[in-house]
């Protein structure tokens, strides 16, 4: 890919242009500092204790002890810790999980929950008196384990109905020719971010300051002001870089009782998770159960569609991942239910994780859609486009583009699928059966209020705050080009500026929809600066200083249903004596919006589809039915896609400007992992004939 110079991107604009990370340099010469490598003068040390228990009440914790063991400052528990208010709705539009708010009783729900915080003078001494600490318990039985029609199971809506139905689903079932009736599991995975979570909170002239690695500065900033019930101007929430997120990097442990402790002690804290701890603490995918089932005439056409899920929560925090939500978007039937359940077990909250409810759901849809095709005996493709909806297929809303069609065709030239001899199980290389698959994708394209500021300096640059989260996205970068365009100059004279409370309420980094979000705010302001400009030549020593809002601008978008969509391709060799999958090559066209940088764009989109093959393949948190507890609670146990996994992998895209964007932005964001692993599942599939619904496709599986 060529790096264009500035120069010749002010000729074209700088939108559009691949362009390396300004923050680049710092983070590969160790510049740029993550939360717990920031230094703080007389910092103290937190360290997390665990239940060993899986569910009961905590008897007593023997803190004597431990305070006398060297350096140690206190020990923080549902005894002594201070009272947290949580009867609030956040930002987000949730109530607090009671994960994040420590100690406020002496239940323990699931393995792993937070029982004491332990300061010290040194992280080794927190570590060493942390693990000499004693904490009894009266144990209570436990169910940690999901099972397809669990009795406890129940609707749950989440961020969309539960349920959704229309026509005569099992009328249309019994009129069907071919009908595919199949049940798929996904495992638990985790984030496996490569920055674990860190914060340090400091009183600071009667603020609250906390330094830490998160999605939303504001978002945690009005999080811990409820919390704590402090006014949100006293508190301030910094998190410059970040070591990724995906959906973990919320309201946790660590930032609460890091504030718990610098307020006892009067000192700064800090509190970092460890790699096992995150396992317990920083939420993850649920297991899920679907059922699918699909009635069709023989040429594919739908009559009649199902799709049911089930996941698994906390009995503290209700969290739904709605794998049964794309099939809202993506297929219409004369008759069409779908619904997503959920089940409260003695386990840790999930939370969102990259493509939460589409990840899932897309691998048992787009299997099952294969399935159908081999049933019919037409080509996947084929039969996708045969059921191409024209509005919403439970909505009826307009899209407000759909280029899943295009998606398919420039992925099938550029595969070489028109070759394809459907019959499964037929081809070889030595001791490898090859196949290939196919798959779509979507997700929602939203946007969410965010405020900017954007300053003309007196020096004839800009400088441009923002209260984005660069979550590894290349974020700081796309703003950078966002500004630069939307001020008519370049991106060397602009400077961006994210990662603080303080500069005002904005959107997190999730949902895909960070960058469209910050965005729309900085373009906004700019052009309302250029204005000014034009009006006053000379700019004060102070600069000029233009702030947006795009609430009032996002509350007025037309209803549609809004997405990315996009069309996978896989090739797997499987050897039937070893088990062993390769993916040899992988290919992901989408349509995901105007494309801001395709450098960091094409980045996320094949460490999406990365996490795809991972997931088909590796991925899967392994809970032991007798303790509750994981086994090998760690990356040597959890095993994700790693370079050797994914030797020719490639991310392009069709034009899809978004036509109620003021700059055509969809979001790249998660769009990537979405039906990556079905694609990798048909294609073992067409290698050996044989189907795969229980993910992962481990090599004990495939003999
Ligand atoms: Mo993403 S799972 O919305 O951080």
């Amino acid at each position: 890919m060529t790096i264009t110079s500035p120069g010749a991107a002010a000729l074209r604009g700088a939108v559009g242009v691949a362009h390396t990370r300004v923050e680049g340099r710092d983070k590969v010469t160790g510049a740029a500092r993550y939360a717990g490598e920031i230094p703080f003068a007389e910092l103290a040390h937190g360290w997390l204790a665990l239940s060993t228990v899986t569910r009961g009440r905590i008897r007593s914790v023997e803190t004597a002890a431990v305070l006398d063991m060297p350096g140690v400052l206190t020990v923080l528990h549902h005894g002594n810790a201070p009272r947290l208010n949580t009867d609030y709705i956040g930002m987000l539009g949730v109530p607090p999980d009671p994960t994040a708010a420590v100690f406020q009783n002496d239940r323990v729900p699931y393995a792993g929950w937070p029982v004491a915080l332990v300061v010290a003078e040194t992280p080794e001494q927190a570590r060493e008196a942390a693990e000499a600490l004693v904490v009894t318990y009266d144990e209570e039985p436990h169910d940690t384990a999901l099972v397809a029609d669990h009795p406890g199971a129940y609707p749950a809506e989440g961020h969309m109905p539960a349920e959704t139905e229309k026509g005569d689903l099992e009328g249309q079932l019994a009129a069907s020719a071919v009908v595919v009736d199949a049940r798929y599991t996904t495992p638990e995975q985790q984030h496996s971010m490569i920055e674990p979570h860190a914060a340090t909170a400091l009183w600071d002239g009667g603020r609250l300051e906390v330094v830490d690695s998160n999605q939303g500065t504001t978002w945690i900033q009005g999080e811990l002001a409820k919390m704590f019930s402090l006014d949100e101007s006293s508190v301030r929430v910094r998190s410059e870089h970040i070591g990724g997120g995906f959906g973990s990097k919320g309201l946790r442990a660590h930032q609460v009782s890091a504030v718990m402790a610098a307020t006892a002690l009067q000192r700064p804290v800090r509190v970092v998770m460890t790699r096992r701890q995150m396992f317990s603490l920083a939420g993850y995918r649920s297991p899920t159960t679907q059922r699918v089932r699909l009635g069709a005439d023989l040429d594919g056409r739908l009559r009649a569609l199902e799709h049911h899920s089930l996941n698994q929560t906390s009995t503290v925090y209700e969290f739904i991942e709605p794998g049964a939500g794309v099939a809202r978007v993506m297929y219409d039937a004369d008759a069409h239910r779908t619904a997503n359940h959920v089940v409260r077990l003695d386990v840790p909250s999930p939370t969102w994780m990259r493509a939460p409810g589409e990840a899932p759901g897309s691998f048992a849809i787009e299997s099952a859609l294969d399935e159908l095709a081999e049933r019919c005996g037409v080509d996947p493709i084929e039969l996708r486009l045969r059921n191409e909806p024209e509005t919403g297929p439970v909505s009826g809303l307009p899209f407000s583009s759909r280029n899943l069609p295009a998606c398919f065709r420039e992925g099938a030239r550029r595969f070489g699928w028109a070759d394809r001899d459907p019959r499964p199980g037929v081809r070889r290389d030595g001791r490898w059966l090859l196949g290939t698959g196919t798959a779509a994708a979507s997700f929602g394209a939203g946007a969410g209020p965010s405020t900017a500021k954007v300053t003309a300096e007196a020096d004839g640059s800009f400088s441009v705050r923002i209260a984005a989260a660069d979550i590894g996205t290349g974020a700081r970068t796309a703003l950078t080009l966002i500004a630069a365009d939307a001020l008519e100059t370049t991106p060397d004279r602009v400077r961006v500026r994210i990662g603080d409370s303080d500069f005002g309420p904005a959107m997190i980094a999730g949902g895909s929809m960070g960058t469209r979000s910050w965005a729309w705010a900085i373009t906004a302001a700019a052009g309302e600066l250029r204005e000014r400009l034009a009006l006053t030549p000379d700019i004060p020593p102070e600069g000029i200083t233009v702030r947006s809002d795009t609430t009032e601008a996002i509350r007025a978008l037309a209803r549609k249903e809004r997405h990315s969509f996009g069309a996978q391709f896989a090739e797997v060799a499987v050897d039937t004596a070893t088990g062993e999958i390769r993916v040899r090559r992988m290919l992901g066209i989408f349509a995901a919006g105007r494309i801001v940088n395709p450098l960091t764009a094409r980045n996320q989109l094949v460490g999406g589809m990365t996490w795809g093959i991972s997931m088909a393949l590796h991925e899967e948190a392994v809970r032991d039915r007798e303790t509750g507890r994981h086994y090998s609670p760690d990356l040597a146990g959890y095993h994700v896609a790693t370079n050797a996994d994914v030797p020719d992998i490639e991310a392009d895209w069709v034009d899809d400007h978004d036509p109620d964007d003021p700059v055509g932005i969809k979001g790249v964001g998660e769009i990537g992992i979405v039906g990556a692993a079905a694609a990798v599942a048909n294609a073992v599939w067409h290698a050996t004939g044989v189907r795969h619904r229980n993910l992962p496709i481990r090599p004990d599986r495939v003999l």
